[in-house]
């Protein structure tokens, strides 16, 4: 009955949350660091965005948008884009979530049997979409010993014939490693010497410690979609809003516009609301961060502590670390039932993340010394 491309579909963020939920239907309180949503925790969307949610609604604001997105929003989108990343675009696209536009995107590039090149790890929907579109994700390394840096021979060496996309997470979802001009200058080289399209996806892109750049600001000629949102620079993941912005790619735009119209439009008052954050105060941002760059000290200093190795992340609210352990969904799998706290398989984020698991470092120090501290007892217990 279930069409070949949808069975096996996985994702492993929320897959790991249902043995979760048993447990908790059991009377356990579980520690639950698997998912990316800063709402979940001590942050919450910035008042003034709510506020314009609501006065959409109020305004009469709750028809059906433009599919492509009402012209005063894909303004405050372009003019963002300018100011932030240095970048203008030809066109831009307003989609449910950046999810929606790695939907758009593969939809648009993948043709049966062809191969997206995405990074290994990777954030899970870049190998489930490509598969979705029958199609191949061909993973190209990241390499742990030079902080999660893509190898660019890799890169090379991944693209065949048959590639017709290629993806950088940047800032990385789950390493948090932010790639240098360098190395994104590097890519775009790559990419073009095989006129392949980039899938530029920078939905961390205001959650940096250190200095970021868009790749779109950088290219000349090659083309680039860059995919963003409002979840986590503008703490609303559930609003289901994001962005794409097309360079050098009128084709793939017209066929984004396509399947946009195909789905009418997107949520309209949080639409509004999406506006609003990014033309109003961005003082969330240095607030976050704060906040943020406390956590993740914290917890890369525990992770020394304890022995286990951990890539300090430069941006987002991810660690990565190393176990030893052939089985990790078994590794996390023993931690939920034995400890009660739930992180998520570096398998989960592909054939490179093996061996390792994603914590999520959004919780307050209290919470996460108590998470830290169950699992150092586990991984002295194993
Ligand atoms: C790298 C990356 N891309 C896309 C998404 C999806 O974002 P959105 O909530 O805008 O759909 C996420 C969510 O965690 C992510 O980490």
């Amino acid at each position: 009955m279930v069409a070949e491309r949808v069975k096996g579909l996985k994702y492993a963020i929320r897959d790991v949350v249902l043995p979760a939920k048993k447990l908790e239907a059991k009377g356990h309180e579980i520690i639950k660091l698997n998912i990316g949503d800063p709402d979940q925790y001590d942050f919450d969307t910035p008042q003034h965005i709510k506020q314009a949610a609501c006065d959409a609604i109020m305004g009469g604001k709750n028809y059906y948008g433009d599919s492509q997105g009402d012209a005063p929003i894909l303004g405050s989108i372009r003019a963002w884009d300018k100011r932030v990343n240095g970048s203008e675009a030809d066109d831009y696209c307003i989609t449910q979530g950046a999810s929606e536009g790695v939907e758009f995107s593969f939809s648009a590039l993948v043709e049966p049997g062809a191969e997206a090149l995405v990074p290994g790890p990777n954030y899970p929907q870049y190998m489930s979409v490509p598969r979705l579109c029958d199609g191949v994700p061909v993973e190209y390394a990241c390499a742990e010993g030079d902080g999660w840096q893509p190898d660019v021979d890799d890169v090379r060496k991944k693209i065949s014939g048959k590639t017709r996309v290629m993806v950088v997470i940047n800032p990385n979802n789950p390493t948090g490693a932010v790639y240098s001009k360098k190395m994104l200058q590097s890519l775009i080289d790559v990419a073009g010497e095989h006129s392949l399209p980039l899938v530029s996806d920078e939905i961390y892109n205001l959650m940096t410690f250190q200095e970021s750049v868009s790749l779109s600001s950088l290219v000349k000629d090659t083309p680039v979609i860059t995919l963003n949102g409002i979840s986590k620079n503008y703490l609303s993941p559930g609003w289901r809003i994001g962005s794409m912005a097309f360079r050098n790619c009128p084709e793939i735009f017209e066929a984004c516009l396509a399947l946009g119209r195909n789905r009418l439009c997107v949520n309209e008052p949080c639409a509004w609301g999406f506006k609003a954050a990014l033309d109003g105060p961005q003082a969330h941002i240095e607030e976050t961060k704060k906040k943020l760059i406390e956590r993740r000290d914290f917890v890369v200093k525990r992770f020394g502590e304890m022995g286990v190795h951990c890539v300090e992340p430069k941006a987002a609210f991810y660690a990565f670390p190393r176990i030893d352990t052939g089985d990790d969904k078994q590794w996390v799998l023993d931690l939920l039932h034995q400890e009660h706290v739930l992180v998520v398989h570096g398998s989960g984020f592909g054939e490179y993340g093996k061996g390792h698991f994603r914590l999520v470092f959004l919780p307050p120090i209290e919470v996460l010394s108590e998470a830290l501290d169950r699992i150092e007892r586990f991984v002295k217990n194993k």
